[in-house]
């Protein structure tokens, strides 16, 4: 699939927000290896450290369902900068896909592409144990 496609789907991911306490939607789409697409939006609460992101509401949907095998991800918020993964999120997406490709959109439209090891350098794996 196209960036451009998964970024849409992102955009549309980030209509499902529930973010009243940030007021900060955003919304992703990761990408399967199968081809098979899994949305997700941020989650808040009253109380306020149960947030969960898009990009692992969209991860736990996908690994619960089954697949653990990803290509891309893309993000979406209104930022006017690039919108990329919280660090908690890249360490949980590392765990699946080291080689993942991360697309980062921004309100205008545009949007830039990092590797996930670029995103996160000299990341703690399961071959640190
Ligand atoms: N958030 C995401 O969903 N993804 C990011 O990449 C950055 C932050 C959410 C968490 C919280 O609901 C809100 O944005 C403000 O931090």
């Amino acid at each position: 699939m196209e960036d451009l496609a998964l970024l849409r789907q992102a955009r549309e991911a980030m209509a499902q927000s529930y973010s009243p306490y940030s007021g900060f939607p955003v919304g992703a789409a990761l990408l399967c290896e199968d081809g098979s697409v899994y949305r997700g939006c941020n989650i808040e609460g009253a109380s306020y450290g149960n947030a969960i992101c898009a990009e692992r509401t969209a991860l736990v949907k996908a690994v619960s369902e089954g697949r653990r095998r990803f290509s891309k991800l893309a993000v979406m918020a209104n930022t006017e900068d690039y919108c990329t993964p919280c660090g908690i999120c890249r360490q949980m997406l590392y765990e699946f896909a080291p080689d993942l490709a991360v697309i980062c959109g921004r309100a205008d439209g545009d949007y830039a592409v990092y590797s996930l090891r670029e995103l996160l350098p000299k990341a703690f794996s399961a071959a640190d144990l």
